[in-house]
């Protein structure tokens, strides 16, 4: 075996496959609102991590460091899964009537678009800032057990949960690429505002429009508790504005957010072996 085949990433690609033939119509808290703002999210997995894959492959034969190279295989076989599986969640929940698919064909031609038009260090860049975004998100996810326990459908929180310990294993790779390579603070702080911008959009509409096809829009209760669960005291989101504006920091390190005893815990809960 050759010095470069036993270099191993610092974490496993692990193979799922969830079945959600018995997965409820509201199954994050019985609430429409939360439940739709989290399946909004998952609709954008599998185009967005495949942004990220490519914006990986793109400029992967530029990095000779060879523990750098495992880490991003590693990486591309972690989100690769993640599309998947929630590509078959999305796919379930169209079936039923909550329409994720038409949401994977537009986010699908705006993130073709950003192909189209940025730089591979642009893209590079727009990966980092949003691989911050779910490295945050997961954290909170693993952190407030009030929030994960809302799931109140066994298959959905082992999905999300898997998900959040991977987005915590990998959080470091694609910046190690960027800084790496580029190194460059505006470029980085740019990409940020942009992404999140119009991740902030996207996601408002995509409430919306879920909220009204489900005949929620004006169930005031519904949004009264879930704008209040995430942006109120205390609330999910809220508790994640200043870990997201740490990347703002010049001497930024998604190392800095110190992650290992939640993946470690709910590595144990979930039963994986490394
Ligand atoms: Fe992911
Ligand atoms: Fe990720």
């Amino acid at each position: 075996m050759t010095a470069q085949a036993q270099i191993k990433a610092s974490f496993p690609v692990r193979r799922m496959d969830f079945e959600f033939n018995e997965v409820p119509k509201y199954w994050f808290a019985d609430d429409p609102f939360l439940t739709h703002f989290l399946s909004s999210l998952s609709s954008l997995f599998p185009e967005g991590e495949f942004f990220f894959v490519t914006s990986m492959r793109n400029v992967r034969d530029q990095i000779d460091d060879p523990v750098l190279q495992k880490e991003i295989s590693a990486f591309i076989g972690q989100e690769a899964m993640h599309s998947k599986e929630h590509k078959v969640f999305n796919d379930y929940a169209t079936a039923h009537g909550i329409d994720l698919d038409s949401f994977h064909s537009r986010v699908g031609k705006l993130l073709k678009f950003g192909h189209k038009i940025l730089s591979h260090k642009q893209q590079v860049a727009v990966t980092c800032a949003l691989e911050h975004f779910t490295a945050t998100i997961a954290a909170q996810l693993m952190k407030r057990t009030d929030w994960n326990e809302q799931m109140n459908d066994p298959v959905m929180r082992k999905m999300w949960l898997w998900h959040a310990v991977e987005e915590s294993e990998h959080k470091s790779v694609t910046y190690d690429v960027y800084q790496k390579l580029y190194k460059d603070y505006p470029t980085r702080a740019g990409a940020m505002i942009a992404a999140w911008s119009i991740l902030a959009v996207v996601l408002a509409d995509q409430q919306v429009r879920l909220m009204a096809k489900d005949g929620q829009l004006l169930n005031g209760k519904s949004w009264a508790k879930g704008m209040w669960s995430l942006f109120g005291y205390k609330g999910f989101l809220t508790e994640l504005t200043l870990p997201l504006l740490d990347y703002f920091r010049p001497g930024f390190h998604p190392e800095d957010h110190d992650s290992e005893a939640l993946e470690k815990k709910y590595k144990e809960m979930l039963s994986f072996q490394g």
